[in-house]
Protein backbone atom coordinates (compact mmCIF):
# COMPACT_ATOMS: atom_id res chain seq x y z
CA UNK A 1 0.00 0.00 0.00
CA UNK A 2 0.94 3.51 -0.41
CA UNK A 3 3.10 3.63 -3.10
CA UNK A 4 3.79 6.42 -5.47
CA UNK A 5 0.58 8.09 -7.42
CA UNK A 6 2.66 9.46 -10.37
CA UNK A 7 -0.22 7.23 -12.08
CA UNK A 8 -3.14 8.88 -10.66
CA UNK A 9 -5.48 9.33 -13.65
CA UNK A 10 -8.88 9.93 -14.98
CA UNK A 11 -10.32 7.47 -17.13
CA UNK A 12 -11.08 8.97 -20.83
CA UNK A 13 -11.69 11.63 -21.30
CA UNK A 14 -9.30 13.91 -19.59
CA UNK A 15 -5.89 12.89 -18.02
CA UNK A 16 -5.74 14.34 -14.04
CA UNK A 17 -2.33 15.47 -13.59
CA UNK A 18 -1.04 16.36 -10.62
CA UNK A 19 1.86 18.15 -10.62
CA UNK A 20 2.25 19.84 -7.37
CA UNK A 21 0.72 18.19 -4.23
CA UNK A 22 -2.31 19.87 -3.13
CA UNK A 23 -1.71 21.39 0.46
CA UNK A 24 -4.01 19.34 3.21
CA UNK A 25 -6.52 21.87 4.93
CA UNK A 26 -5.19 23.15 8.48
CA UNK A 27 -8.29 21.86 10.09
CA UNK A 28 -7.10 17.92 9.23
CA UNK A 29 -3.44 18.78 8.90
CA UNK A 30 -2.67 16.16 12.08
CA UNK A 31 -4.27 13.15 10.77
CA UNK A 32 -4.44 13.33 6.84
CA UNK A 33 -1.09 13.24 5.35
CA UNK A 34 -2.02 13.97 1.89
CA UNK A 35 -4.58 15.08 -0.36
CA UNK A 36 -5.34 12.84 -2.83
CA UNK A 37 -7.89 14.35 -5.40
CA UNK A 38 -8.71 18.14 -4.51
CA UNK A 39 -12.53 19.81 -3.45
CA UNK A 40 -12.12 21.38 -7.35
CA UNK A 41 -10.96 18.55 -8.63
CA UNK A 42 -14.32 16.80 -7.47
CA UNK A 43 -16.79 19.19 -8.17
CA UNK A 44 -15.21 19.17 -12.02
CA UNK A 45 -14.89 15.69 -12.61
CA UNK A 46 -18.30 14.52 -10.91
CA UNK A 47 -20.09 17.68 -13.53
CA UNK A 48 -18.54 15.49 -16.42
CA UNK A 49 -19.68 12.47 -15.50
CA UNK A 50 -23.16 13.98 -14.98
CA UNK A 51 -23.24 15.33 -18.54
CA UNK A 52 -21.92 11.93 -19.85
CA UNK A 53 -24.45 10.26 -17.90
CA UNK A 54 -27.42 12.70 -19.35
CA UNK A 55 -26.63 12.06 -22.55
CA UNK A 56 -26.34 7.77 -22.50
CA UNK A 57 -29.75 7.73 -20.75
CA UNK A 58 -31.90 10.67 -22.11
CA UNK A 59 -35.24 9.40 -23.02
CA UNK A 60 -34.64 6.02 -20.94
CA UNK A 61 -36.78 5.68 -17.57
CA UNK A 62 -33.91 5.45 -15.28
CA UNK A 63 -33.12 4.15 -12.06
CA UNK A 64 -30.52 5.13 -10.10
CA UNK A 65 -29.44 2.91 -7.71
CA UNK A 66 -26.92 3.30 -4.72
CA UNK A 67 -24.45 2.00 -2.52
CA UNK A 68 -24.75 2.96 1.53
CA UNK A 69 -22.73 4.81 3.08
CA UNK A 70 -20.16 5.73 1.06
CA UNK A 71 -21.71 7.40 -1.93
CA UNK A 72 -23.26 10.18 0.25
CA UNK A 73 -21.50 12.91 -1.42
CA UNK A 74 -20.44 11.91 -4.92
CA UNK A 75 -24.56 11.03 -5.21
CA UNK A 76 -25.68 14.15 -4.15
CA UNK A 77 -23.39 16.37 -6.31
CA UNK A 78 -23.58 14.02 -9.03
CA UNK A 79 -27.48 13.61 -9.48
CA UNK A 80 -28.10 17.42 -9.15
CA UNK A 81 -26.24 18.36 -12.37
CA UNK A 82 -28.68 14.90 -14.28
CA UNK A 83 -31.34 17.07 -15.47
CA UNK A 84 -32.75 14.11 -16.83
CA UNK A 85 -35.42 12.25 -15.16
CA UNK A 86 -34.90 9.58 -12.74
CA UNK A 87 -36.12 7.67 -9.85
CA UNK A 88 -33.80 6.75 -6.75
CA UNK A 89 -33.24 3.84 -4.97
CA UNK A 90 -30.85 2.14 -2.39
CA UNK A 91 -29.31 -0.96 -1.70
CA UNK A 92 -27.16 -1.21 1.64
CA UNK A 93 -24.21 -3.43 1.47
CA UNK A 94 -21.46 -3.47 3.86
CA UNK A 95 -18.65 -5.77 4.94
CA UNK A 96 -18.41 -6.50 8.57
CA UNK A 97 -15.26 -5.17 10.10
CA UNK A 98 -13.52 -2.00 10.38
CA UNK A 99 -10.40 -2.39 9.03
CA UNK A 100 -9.41 -1.49 5.53
CA UNK A 101 -10.41 -4.99 3.69
CA UNK A 102 -13.83 -6.25 2.77
CA UNK A 103 -14.84 -9.39 4.97
CA UNK A 104 -17.92 -10.95 4.50
CA UNK A 105 -20.87 -8.62 2.99
CA UNK A 106 -24.55 -8.23 4.50
CA UNK A 107 -27.20 -6.58 2.94
CA UNK A 108 -28.43 -3.77 5.35
CA UNK A 109 -30.97 -2.18 3.35
CA UNK A 110 -32.72 -3.98 0.23
CA UNK A 111 -34.22 -1.96 -3.54
CA UNK A 112 -37.94 -1.12 -3.04
CA UNK A 113 -38.24 0.41 -6.75
CA UNK A 114 -39.27 -1.81 -9.27
CA UNK A 115 -36.41 -2.12 -11.68
CA UNK A 116 -37.91 -4.30 -14.46
CA UNK A 117 -37.79 -3.40 -18.01
CA UNK A 118 -35.97 -0.19 -17.04
CA UNK A 119 -32.61 1.26 -17.44
CA UNK A 120 -30.49 1.06 -14.16
CA UNK A 121 -27.14 3.23 -13.08
CA UNK A 122 -25.73 1.81 -9.94
CA UNK A 123 -23.75 4.04 -7.93
CA UNK A 124 -20.75 3.01 -5.87
CA UNK A 125 -17.86 5.24 -3.92
CA UNK A 126 -14.92 2.72 -5.21
CA UNK A 127 -14.58 -0.24 -6.71
CA UNK A 128 -11.85 -1.81 -5.36
CA UNK A 129 -11.25 -5.76 -5.61
CA UNK A 130 -14.86 -5.71 -7.23
CA UNK A 131 -16.52 -8.10 -4.70
CA UNK A 132 -18.97 -6.00 -3.50
CA UNK A 133 -20.21 -4.81 -6.87
CA UNK A 134 -20.13 -8.44 -8.21
CA UNK A 135 -22.06 -9.74 -5.02
CA UNK A 136 -24.85 -6.88 -5.88
CA UNK A 137 -24.88 -7.16 -9.61
CA UNK A 138 -26.07 -10.62 -9.77
CA UNK A 139 -29.20 -9.52 -7.41
CA UNK A 140 -29.93 -6.50 -9.36
CA UNK A 141 -30.05 -8.21 -12.24
CA UNK A 142 -32.31 -11.12 -10.89
CA UNK A 143 -34.81 -8.37 -10.98
CA UNK A 144 -34.46 -7.84 -14.81
CA UNK A 145 -33.79 -4.46 -15.72
CA UNK A 146 -33.34 -3.52 -19.05
CA UNK A 147 -29.78 -2.94 -18.48
CA UNK A 148 -27.47 -1.69 -15.98
CA UNK A 149 -24.24 0.49 -16.14
CA UNK A 150 -21.86 0.98 -13.05
CA UNK A 151 -20.39 4.26 -11.95
CA UNK A 152 -17.81 4.77 -9.77
CA UNK A 153 -16.03 7.82 -8.19
CA UNK A 154 -12.69 5.85 -7.73
CA UNK A 155 -11.15 2.70 -9.45
CA UNK A 156 -8.25 1.11 -7.75
CA UNK A 157 -7.58 -1.71 -10.84
CA UNK A 158 -4.27 -2.81 -9.50
CA UNK A 159 -6.31 -4.20 -6.53
CA UNK A 160 -8.98 -5.80 -8.44
CA UNK A 161 -9.85 -9.80 -7.47
CA UNK A 162 -13.36 -9.85 -9.51
CA UNK A 163 -13.36 -9.82 -13.22
CA UNK A 164 -15.03 -6.45 -13.61
CA UNK A 165 -15.41 -2.72 -14.94
CA UNK A 166 -17.20 0.56 -14.13
CA UNK A 167 -18.96 1.84 -17.21
CA UNK A 168 -18.73 5.37 -16.04
CA UNK A 169 -15.41 6.03 -13.62
CA UNK A 170 -14.45 9.25 -11.73
CA UNK A 171 -10.29 8.63 -10.90
CA UNK A 172 -8.17 5.92 -11.37
CA UNK A 173 -6.16 5.96 -8.18
CA UNK A 174 -3.28 3.70 -7.15
CA UNK A 175 -3.09 1.50 -4.56
CA UNK A 176 -4.40 4.29 -1.18
CA UNK A 177 -6.44 3.52 1.44
CA UNK A 178 -8.39 6.84 0.83
CA UNK A 179 -11.07 8.66 2.79
CA UNK A 180 -13.22 11.12 2.83
CA UNK A 181 -16.27 12.97 0.24
CA UNK A 182 -18.23 10.52 1.45
CA UNK A 183 -15.63 7.33 1.75
CA UNK A 184 -14.90 6.20 5.29
CA UNK A 185 -12.06 4.61 7.50
CA UNK A 186 -14.03 2.50 10.49
CA UNK A 187 -17.07 4.90 9.83
CA UNK A 188 -15.14 8.21 10.36
CA UNK A 189 -13.49 10.86 8.00
CA UNK A 190 -16.53 10.84 5.12
CA UNK A 191 -17.24 14.54 5.93
CA UNK A 192 -13.72 15.80 4.62
CA UNK A 193 -14.54 17.72 1.42
CA UNK A 194 -11.45 15.95 -0.45
CA UNK A 195 -10.05 12.91 -0.99
CA UNK A 196 -7.45 11.57 1.28
CA UNK A 197 -4.40 9.80 2.74
CA UNK A 198 -4.35 9.56 6.48
CA UNK A 199 -1.22 8.67 8.15
CA UNK A 200 0.07 5.63 8.93
CA UNK A 201 -0.21 6.01 12.85
CA UNK A 202 -3.92 6.83 12.55
CA UNK A 203 -4.83 4.03 10.87
CA UNK A 204 -3.17 1.96 13.62
CA UNK A 205 -4.86 3.72 16.67
CA UNK A 206 -8.33 3.41 15.29
CA UNK A 207 -7.67 -0.09 14.45
CA UNK A 208 -6.69 -0.35 17.83
CA UNK A 209 -8.99 1.48 19.75
CA UNK A 210 -12.27 -0.30 17.44
CA UNK A 211 -14.40 -0.57 18.69
CA UNK A 212 -15.78 -4.09 17.96
CA UNK A 213 -19.29 -2.81 18.53
CA UNK A 214 -19.63 0.49 16.77
CA UNK A 215 -22.39 -0.62 14.95
CA UNK A 216 -25.43 -1.58 16.37
CA UNK A 217 -26.33 -5.26 16.91
CA UNK A 218 -29.41 -6.07 14.30
CA UNK A 219 -32.66 -6.29 15.50
CA UNK A 220 -34.34 -9.63 14.85
CA UNK A 221 -37.56 -8.66 12.57
CA UNK A 222 -41.22 -9.61 14.36
P1 LIG B 1 -14.48 -3.97 -3.09
O1 LIG B 1 -15.61 -4.86 -2.69
O2 LIG B 1 -13.16 -4.47 -2.64
O3 LIG B 1 -14.49 -3.55 -4.54
O4 LIG B 1 -14.62 -2.64 -2.25
C1 LIG B 1 -15.66 -1.85 -2.35
C2 LIG B 1 -15.99 -1.21 -1.04
O5 LIG B 1 -14.90 -1.27 -0.08
C3 LIG B 1 -16.23 0.24 -1.28
O6 LIG B 1 -17.59 0.46 -1.60
C4 LIG B 1 -15.80 0.86 0.00
O7 LIG B 1 -16.87 0.84 0.92
C5 LIG B 1 -14.70 -0.02 0.52
N1 LIG B 1 -13.36 0.49 0.12
C6 LIG B 1 -12.51 -0.06 -0.74
N2 LIG B 1 -11.39 0.68 -0.85
C7 LIG B 1 -11.56 1.73 -0.02
C8 LIG B 1 -10.75 2.88 0.31
O8 LIG B 1 -9.64 3.11 -0.19
N3 LIG B 1 -11.29 3.73 1.20
C9 LIG B 1 -12.51 3.56 1.78
N4 LIG B 1 -13.31 2.52 1.48
C10 LIG B 1 -12.82 1.62 0.60
MG1 LIG C 1 -19.00 1.06 -0.14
Amino acid sequence: MNRGFSNLKVKSPKKLLLSSAAEVPARWRREVERVIVTEQQLAKRVRELARQIERDFRGRELVVVSLLNGTVMFLADLLRHIAIPLRLDFIGVTSYGPGTESGELVVTKELRLDVRGRDVLLVDDILDTGKTLSYVLPMLRALKPRRIRVCVLLDKPSRRVEDIEADYVGFQIPDYFVVGYGLDFAERYRNLPFIGVLYPHIYKKICKAVVANHFRKPRRAR
